[in-house]
């Protein structure tokens, strides 16, 4: 079983990352391959619109890393898109990724019935229009999304914060340990 998560921050120590750590680790316990990708703080084209995909299965633009961590969702078993809010909306570079990988694979149906599932951060506000956003590509694509006992989602803002907020982290060992459950039921 692999489990992919991409960081939309752009701090690979931050609080996003230390969200993602604690949800993967239920699934690590598990013995499930673990991979986290640093999104945040790449620089990425935005998706152009050329519709080039359609044709070729692949992003036209090949000076970033975007077709390959496209070739890596094709095997992943799960599929966690994880974000900082910043004004209210993920980080730019996790947008890029996600309409340029939501244009690739839309189409091929290979995202259906992958597990997925969306992480937030924020200081304060506008976390569940992340939330919401994150959760639209998991639907569009007919992903199956465990839930946990809370949204996914934590407060902080310095770099190691969200160690503060109890309840978030509970929520992230419960989105982990319901995540290895449905990777269970669904491949058994
Ligand atoms: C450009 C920018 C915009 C931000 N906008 C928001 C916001 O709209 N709402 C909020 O609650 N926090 C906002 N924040 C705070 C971050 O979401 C917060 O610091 C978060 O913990 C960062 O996560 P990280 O440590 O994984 O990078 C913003 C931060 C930056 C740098």
């Amino acid at each position: 079983m692999k489990i992919l998560a991409f960081n939309g921050s752009p701090r690979p120590k931050g609080n996003t990352r230390q969200m993602i750590e604690r949800c993967l680790k239920p699934l690590q316990e598990k013995g499930y391959e673990t991979e986290i990708i640093q999104v945040g703080g790449t620089l990425l084209h935005g998706c152009k619109a050329c519709l080039a995909c359609k044709k070729t299965g692949r992003c036209v633009f090949n000076d970033d890393p975007v077709n390959e961590w496209i070739e890596k969702m094709k095997t992943a078993d799960a599929i966690i898109l994880a974000s900082p809010t910043y004004y209210a909306n993920m980080t730019s570079e996790l947008k890029a990724f996600i309409d340029r990988s939501g244009y690739v694979l839309g189409p091929t149906g290979i995202l259906a019935r992958k597990v997925g599932a969306p992480i937030v951060v924020a200081r304060r506000g506008g976390a569940m229009n992340v939330y919401n956003t994150l959760m639209a590509y998991f639907g569009i694509h007919s992903m199956i999304v465990p839930m946990s006992s809370y949204w996914n989602l934590g407060i902080g803002r310095e770099q190691g914060e969200i160690q503060n907020d109890e309840e978030a982290l509970r929520t992230m060992d419960n989105l982990g340990s319901n995540m290895a459950w449905l990777l269970e039921k669904l491949h058994a």
